[in-house]
């Protein structure tokens, strides 16, 4: 035998050397879950190691954590007043304003600040956007989620993430910014999101299942690949900054897909259900954490994603599991 792939895995130093894909910790993103009241904190029974937080001790983890080269974080709103338009997500003097002027005051530029733009957590109906005649109104919804981003981006936050799936939503928010003269706060678009069960575990730890029906009639159908491409590239066009891929580790070819085709920076969004797994199997012994957290996180650099979003962000860094 001549040919002998397996000359160059023999050693550690070799495989080191010629690995084909990196992940850095630059390119991870923790996401919070923001209580209004400062010094609460709260257990998500889904989500074992992951806590809600009020700012204080969000201020007290980030910290921690930037010590870890843990920079980026995307933060959730979790608000105790509902009601039918999301009046609480919107309020410039917001959880979410707050907490992000509190993050600013206490770490400057050294920490990236993404806001989740969606209604969801604050409708007393769980929808993402406006419900009339239990029907999702997109147009009536783009100035709702337009005035969340502004409330977001006066108190500082770098870029804003609309997950909510209308049409249209890229282009209203960046009129909206660039007209109050907040033109250097960025888009990262939650393009191509996927109607998924991958999102039980949030919608317990945000409160914020729809109450009736589902997200199917604006989530993507996971079966649609071309459509899935689509969402990006029109995401882009309407002057998106940063595309993402959501669930992801389901969905590795629709990363490679929107990579193929766009030029835009990309996000991987590794959801609770996909943590969620993880943690229970490792829990029983069935996995072992250490090697099958990197696993996932690469797979998704190797596929084509620059960002990784990811609940395990911070464990893998901490517990030394990616260098
Ligand atoms: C809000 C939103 C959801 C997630 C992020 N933003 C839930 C949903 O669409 O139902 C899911 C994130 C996760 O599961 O980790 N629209």
């Amino acid at each position: 035998m001549r040919i002998r792939p397996r000359r160059l895995r023999r050693t550690t130093v070799l495989r080191e050397a010629l690995a084909e894909t990196r992940l850095a910790r630059e390119q991870l993103v923790q996401p919070h879950f923001v209580l209004p009241d400062a010094n609460a904190s709260s257990d998500i029974a889904a989500m074992p190691g992951i806590q809600r937080m009020g700012t204080r001790r969000l201020i007290a983890r980030v910290g921690a954590d930037l010590e870890l080269g843990l920079a980026s974080v995307l933060l959730f709103g979790l608000y105790d007043e509902k009601d039918a338009l999301g009046s609480a997500a919107r309020a410039d003097d917001g959880l979410i304003p707050y907490a992000v002027r509190a993050l600013r005051e206490a770490f400057g530029e050294r920490l990236t600040i993404v806001t989740d733009v969606c209604l969801c957590a604050s409708t007393e109906h769980g929808h993402c956007g406006v419900l009339r005649d239990g029907q999702v109104q997109n147009d009536e919804t783009l100035p709702l989620l337009a005035e969340m981003a502004l409330a977001h981006a006066r108190a500082g936050a770098d870029v804003v993430a609309p997950s909510d799936m209308m049409d249209g939503r890229v282009a209203a928010l960046r009129d909206a910014l660039d007209q109050q003269g907040l033109s250097a706060t960025a888009i990262l678009s939650y393009s191509t999101k996927f109607a998924s069960a991958f999102y039980g575990p949030f919608r317990e730890a945000a409160a914020s299942a729809p109450k009736s029906g589902d997200r199917k009639s604006y989530q993507l159908d996971p079966r649609n690949l071309r459509e899935a491409v689509r969402e990006s590239v029109l995401d882009e066009r309407e002057g998106a900054d940063m595309l993402m891929v959501k669930p992801a580790l389901a969905y590795l070819d629709v990363i490679a897909a929107v990579r193929a085709r766009c030029a835009l920076p990309l996000a991987a969004y590794n959801v609770s259900g996909e943590y969620s797994m993880v943690k229970a199997a490792a829990e029983k012994g069935w996995v072992d954490e250490r090697v099958i957290v990197p696993e996932i996180l690469r797979s998704f650099v190797r596929a084509g994603a620059d960002l990784v979003i990811s609940y395990h962000a911070r464990e893998a860094l901490e517990k030394g599991w990616i260098a």
